[in-house]
């Protein structure tokens, strides 16, 4: 089946102003169905389209776009990675051993840490040398009351004892096949602090006091670290500067340090959601000497969290809630091109690339998971949704986006993760990283969808979102297509045009649910899981019903 573009561009278009469903471009070749009960039933024609235009690149998207972020907050590290290695919990070197196995089937490019807000608070030094010489210190988060009227009690997640320091994080790196990205503390250490944490890091076997100290923790060759975040949130828990300030401290911070053969790529805290003000002024005042100080921007680093509102959670919520949030993760969209646009005020060329190393949906913790760990909480569909629709985005944008780290790996916020003492079970989250990672390092191909869009209230007042969304991916003739259809009733039937290729075979896994509120946990840890279907292309061509509710990948081997 082969639709033309104008004219399919062009009814979807239509269609859409008219708030209305498509009707049929062409024949229905196939209904390809995934079992389920009365809801998908009620998609009997294709009422949606999607055309890949695979002649159209856009990209390629750069694996570290499917980044983590781990930060010494609440249960995240003690005891979510590092439970020590006398612990009763299978450890590799003192870290949990489930969580390296789990990760490394989803290819971890890069791992963000010590925060976040954490990272301006953090003395490196505190965290090397013996470990029952190490300081305890009182955690940046340790006053941050636990939701649900909780007590917090004293324990390594309030007074980190830094057991896990740079070693260890780089133990960790290596075993999950992770690149390190170290963010650095602007707020209260000087320059120089953060120039011999490079040099504890990168500089060679026995050339200096750092890499002497470095081999005394056991790492004698250097680490070869790149990835440099220049404070964290400046803005607010980084020291409260205003974009000039922070711009200059930038300056500052990154001139001269020394690089010891590595290629060392700066990147320069950015804007909190849309305060494309913070964008503009920062690029401005790094660039009044001229543009040679963009050279030394690798990354802008954005930070967008939605989360639930009132008294909602992560379980607790009504349809209207689920598509409220699902419209607050997809403002992720306007947020890229808006920020990407302000930064071309200063770098028209562009030489600074997008990074959004802090997002996720962000809800009240669990009664479930102890009161020390800060925001932990299973994760339902919903959180799988806006962690799909999210990558979907930094797929489509993969000329823009070079790194994006989701908050946070484990037992905080959004994560893939919750653990507790010897309990360890994979959120949906993690399902949708593992779906997903077929993109990285495909070619970003663009994507045409048309889909009657949604309608739902927030506070009352009418909203809409779209009916269906994804992006898509070229590896030779190897064909990788995500799509939501965040619809909580409704199947879509879409009929799928590959232009200019046709599509030989095909499968699907598909991730979903008829209860929107469907997680794991301990006692059910595989509640929720993805399940494989089979495709079948007719004519070269395909429909597929995408399930209410759902996040699905197709992988279509193209002639
Ligand atoms: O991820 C939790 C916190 O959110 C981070 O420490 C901070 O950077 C952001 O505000």
């Amino acid at each position: 089946m082969t639709i033309d573009r104008r004219a399919f561009i062009g009814r979807a278009a239509a269609a859409a102003a008219a708030g209305s469903c498509l009707t049929s471009l062409t024949p229905l070749t196939s209904l390809t169905g995934l079992t389920r009960d009365a809801p998908a039933l009620r998609a009997q024609t294709d009422d949606s389209r999607l055309e890949i235009l695979i002649d159209e690149p856009i990209g390629t998207i750069a694996p570290d776009i499917y980044g983590h972020f781990v930060e010494h907050l609440g249960g995240v590290v003690y005891d979510g990675i590092w439970v020590g290695e006398g612990s009763k919990v299978p450890n590799v070197d003192g870290i949990r051993k489930a969580l390296v196995d789990e990760l490394r089937k989803i290819k971890p490019p890069v791992v963000r840490w010590p925060g976040g807000c954490f990272a301006d608070s953090y003395d490196w030094r505190d965290g090397i040398g013996a470990p029952d010489k190490r300081p305890r210190r009182t955690d940046f988060w340790a006053d941050t009351r636990p939701s649900l009227n909780r007590t917090a009690t004293p324990g390594a997640q309030r007074f980190d004892p830094n057991r896990f320091g740079t070693n260890e994080f780089i133990r960790f790196c290596r075993l999950t096949g992770a690149a390190p990205y170290i963010a650095a503390n602007v707020r209260s250490l000087p320059a120089k602090d953060f120039y011999q944490w490079v040099e504890y890091c990168n500089a060679p076997a026995g050339a200096t006091t750092m890499s002497e100290l470095r081999a005394a923790a056991g790492d004698r060759e250097p680490f070869g670290v790149r990835y440099w975040g220049v404070g964290n949130e400046p803005w607010g828990c980084g020291g409260n500067f205003t974009p000039e300030e922070y711009a200059t401290e930038f300056r500052r911070y990154t001139a001269w340090v020394p690089k010891y053969g590595v290629d060392l790529k700066y990147i320069a805290a950015g804007p909190n959601g849309g305060d494309r003000e913070w964008t503009t002024r920062f690029f401005r005042t790094l660039t009044a000497r001229g543009p040679g100080a963009l050279n030394a921007v690798f990354g802008w680093a954005l930070h967008y969290y939605c989360g639930s509102t009132g008294d909602r959670n992560a379980i607790q919520f009504t349809t209207d809630d689920w598509y409220d949030l699902l419209t607050r993760a997809d403002r992720m969209e306007s947020l890229v091109t808006q920020h990407w646009s302000a930064m071309a005020e200063s770098d028209p060329s562009h030489k600074v690339k997008l990074i959004v190393d802090e997002w996720g949906a962000w809800h009240a913790g669990s009664a479930d998971m102890p009161a020390n760990y800060l925001w932990a909480y299973p994760g339902s569909l919903r959180d799988a949704l806006v962690a799909a629709l999210t990558l979907d985005t930094f797929n489509r944008h993969a000329d823009k986006i070079v790194m994006a780290n989701v908050a946070q790996l484990i037992n905080t916020i959004h994560s893939l993760f919750i653990a507790h003492e010897d309990k360890f079970a994979v959120t949906p989250n993690f399902h949708v990283f593992a779906m997903y990672a077929a993109h990285q390092g495909g070619q970003s191909v663009r994507t045409v969808f048309s889909s009657p869009s949604i309608a739902f209230a927030r506070d009352g007042r009418a909203q809409a979102l779209w009916g269906l969304g994804g992006s898509a991916s070229l590896r030779e003739k190897e064909l990788t297509v995500t799509v939501v259809n965040p619809h909580a009733t409704d199947a879509r039937a879409c009929a799928i045009a590959t232009k200019g290729a046709v599509v030989k075979e095909g499968r699907a896994t598909v991730l979903s649910s008829t209860d929107l509120r469907a997680h794991n946990s301990f006692e059910h840890p595989s509640a929720l899981a993805p399940r494989d279907t089979a495709v079948t292309p007719r004519a070269g061509s395909l429909v597929h019903t995408f399930p209410p509710a759902s996040v699905t990948r197709l992988q279509l081997s193209l002639a």
